[in-house]
């Protein structure tokens, strides 16, 4: 038993990052390419040099031990690895072979994602993710990766949320390669993805059988808007779109059943869901903030107490869990630490109710390249000066770094 307000032990402490937000001149990317399109990044900003995470790895790991974390989620830029089709950059892992090996020796577990957003410029010229043989195209540089680095990871993510990357980039248009509504390539990406997934999980296991793989699932959180049978359908509509990817023609699965030795579930936000017969371009869901709820800056409600929700949820799998990312987008460092306190107070009730949850990756590490809302999202612990790219820990930062050092909710915190 868990005395109360403590963690498990070896719980694990992190935060999450992404190569591409924060690494800094990934020009080979089609991300790179999207983001010198005009209009497609708020207020004209790009990548460029982000937060030259790519050269001041050491000093943001000395931070990160100044934190007191015993883990960290960040990925592996496939465009770096194989900047052309079959051609592997020996120069850039040995340069993720430094960066991992730099984790290890300050005591932080690398947690290494393989694909985050980002695709080599190669792959998307030949219709990226959408394209038939998509998942083999991937998997050479998830052997390169297992053979070269494998050694020094035991926890691997290889996909970062399918479904939010496929919505964003074919449906909704905010990600590369910005189309609309187009709902058959949608399919096809979920499909392809769900390929890679299997064929790497396998490939890893192969090699590395006592590693722990899985994938980061965004979990959205859909609340019907009233009791009433329409509105639950609409919440539940929404959630399927979200949630559920094709395992063969025409049979959708949540993406939490995907072959997996742990569940990992990035959370951050929910709303409203009413039926709404004018809207047939949206299936006929109506979605709006929760009344009552505080919205971040990225327009979406945040409460702390959904996370319970979320994770219970997942009980019924019976598996390891690792809260891949949570975070909030303010600039109100104040804010970030109650919620804090309180997610982390949302994620102990779920562990006293039996789920099993074994870490927790706060979204993010330090203020970084939000992909379409560019910087101006501050979902960081570290506050990064955009000019002289000066790092200096918030209070919040602090507050999770007490956290994490007692394994345990500071005292105050509501329970
Ligand atoms: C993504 C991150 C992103 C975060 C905040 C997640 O969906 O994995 O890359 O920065 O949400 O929007």
């Amino acid at each position: 038993m868990t005395p109360p307000g403590k963690f498990p032990d070896g719980f694990l402490w992190g935060t999450s990052s992404a190569a591409h937000q924060v690494e800094g001149d990934n020009r080979n990317n089609d991300w790179w390419q999207f983001e010198q399109q005009p209009g497609r990044i708020a207020n004209g900003d790009s990548s460029a040099i982000a937060c030259d995470h790519y050269h001041r790895y050491r000093e943001d790991f000395a931070l990160l031990r100044e934190m007191k974390q015993n883990a960290h989620r960040l990925s592996i830029e496939w465009s770096r690895i194989e900047p052309s089709q079959g051609e592997f950059d020996s120069r850039q892992i040995r340069h993720y072979r430094d960066v991992l090996g730099e984790l290890r020796e300050q005591g932080i577990q690398p947690m290494v994602t393989l694909h985050h957003f980002t695709s080599p410029l190669w792959f998307s010229a030949k219709g990226g993710w959408a394209a038939a043989g998509a998942a083999h195209a991937f998997m050479p540089f998830v052997h390169r990766v297992i053979d070269e680095l494998g050694d020094l990871i035991g926890l691997w993510c290889t996909l970062n949320e399918p479904n939010i990357y496929a919505v964003s980039g074919w449906m909704v248009g905010e990600f590369p390669p910005g189309s609309k509504g187009d709902v058959a390539s949608l399919y096809r990406v979920l499909s392809n993805m769900r390929r890679a997934h299997e064929l790497a999980y396998g490939a890893i296991k192969r090699s590395w059988p006592d590693s722990s793989v899985g994938l980061s699932h965004h979990r959205f959180l859909m609340l019907p808007a009233s009791k009433h049978r329409r509105d639950r359908w609409a919440a539940r509509a929404a959630e399927l779109v979200l949630d559920r990817w094709p395992v063969a023609p025409g049979q959708l699965r949540n993406v939490v059943d995907a072959p997996s030795d742990y569940i990992g579930i990035a959370h951050y936000w929910g709303q409203m869901c009413a039926f709404d017969p004018r809207l047939s371009k949206d299936q006929f869901v109506r979605r709006f903030n929760v009344p009552g709820v505080p919205v971040t800056d990225m327009g979406l409600s945040a409460d702390p107490t959904w996370m319970r929700l979320v994770l219970n949820d997942l009980r019924r799998l019976n598996k390891p869990v690792y809260i891949t990312e949570n975070g909030l987008a303010t600039a109100d460092d104040e804010w970030r630490q109650r919620y804090l306190k309180e997610i982390l107070s949302n994620v102990q009730l779920a562990i006293e109710d039996g789920v099993d949850v074994r870490g927790y990756f706060h979204w993010t590490t330090m203020d970084n390249f939000e992909w379409a809302r560019g910087y101006a999202m501050r979902f960081g612990l570290i506050d990064v000066d955009r000019k002289t790219l000066e790092r200096r820990i918030k209070p919040s930062g602090r507050l999770y770094a007490r956290i994490a050092q007692a394994n345990s909710l500071p005292l105050d915190s509501a329970q």
